[in-house]
């Protein structure tokens, strides 16, 4: 029997209404999952580090990403870190958007504002990212320093612990954007050794064998995942760049080309951590990849962690 026509023109507009409340809870979704920063916590084994300094709390802080609009984020995001209540704190580039990002960037005076209200007993360490060099690399770093964060190009730096020991801390510059170093800084072999950079294909850079541990940015976790709970090899991204690689379109500067996934790595001999950050790329959206900061507490002793090896292209 035939609907009468008015159930039918009544039909019409409810089936409408669900598929625009259906995409608009998808949009909520995809704006909850791309901006609501949460904590993550792990656990590391630091060569040489002293049983005293066990736990010392290092907190990450990569890929910001910090827009025009962005300065109660910055204040919110700063909150977040010191409520951890880190002894250091590893700041890992790409703070702010440097051109030709259209979203443009967090101006310097605000940059200043959010360093100035981070705290750590140890100290506040930075390295740039490729978007500050596109923003203009020198203004950021001034930015920095006046905010009491010390940067590290190609250098290495001895800290004081809350024990009164010492850890060494070296900053390697951005693969993709400086020169690399023509020789890894001096280090003493019998003190703990954490080494930042924002690229992870900057650890080609650290010696072979050298007992240290590796921290890195820049990937943003792949930041759209085809599957939920999948790790960056899901990713879009990492699927784009295959495709590239397929018609050998990937430029010589950026290789060896390695699809880096996130989190513990081991990235030819090299350990390391690489955080999927705070912020997005230009596409601004985060799916199956939610944005973080991590709380890494180092430990004297072993950790098991599942360490992956990337694939290279
Ligand atoms: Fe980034």
């Amino acid at each position: 029997m035939d609907m009468p026509t008015v159930l039918k023109k009544r039909r019409k507009p409810i089936i409408w209404g669900c598929v625009a409340a259906a995409f608009a809870a998808v949009l909520i979704l995809l704006h909850i999952g791309s901006t609501a920063v949460s904590v993550n916590t792990q656990t590391v084994h630091l060569p040489r580090l002293a049983p005293a300094d066990d736990g010392l709390r290092v907190m990450l802080v990569s890929d910001t990403h910090f827009h025009g609009g962005d300065a109660g984020r910055a204040a919110a995001l700063a909150e977040m870190v010191n409520r951890e209540d880190p002894d250091l704190i590893l700041l890992l580039g790409d703070f702010i958007n440097g051109s030709p990002d259209p979203r443009g960037s967090l101006s310097m005076e605000e940059l200043t504002r959010f360093v100035k209200r981070l705290r750590a007993r140890c100290g506040i360490f930075a390295v740039t990212g490729n978007h500050e060099l596109w923003y203009g690399r020198d203004k950021v770093v001034s930015a920095l320093r006046d905010g009491g964060v010390e940067v590290l190009f190609n250098r290495g730096v001895t800290i004081g612990t809350p024990s009164g020991r010492k850890l060494q801390l070296v900053g390697i510059s951005d693969f993709t954007t400086q020169a690399p170093p023509e020789k890894f800084p001096e280090v003493d072999p019998k003190l703990p050794l954490l080494v930042m950079m924002h690229d992870p294909k900057g650890a080609l850079f650290v010696p072979e064998g050298l007992d240290c541990f590796i921290v890195a940015g820049h990937t943003h976790g792949g930041e759209i995942r085809m599957i939920p709970g999948g790790s960056d090899r899901t990713s879009l991204r990492l699927l784009m760049v295959r495709i590239k690689a397929k018609l050998g379109q990937i430029p010589d500067y950026q290789r060896p080309y390695a699809l880096f996934d996130r989190w513990f790595t081991e990235y030819r001999g090299r350990k390391m951590f690489i955080t999927s950050g705070v912020g997005m790329s230009r596409l601004r959206m985060r799916l199956f990849c939610p944005p973080e900061i991590v709380l890494l507490k180092l430990r004297s002793v072993p950790v098991k962690n599942d360490y992956v090896i990337p694939e290279e292209l």
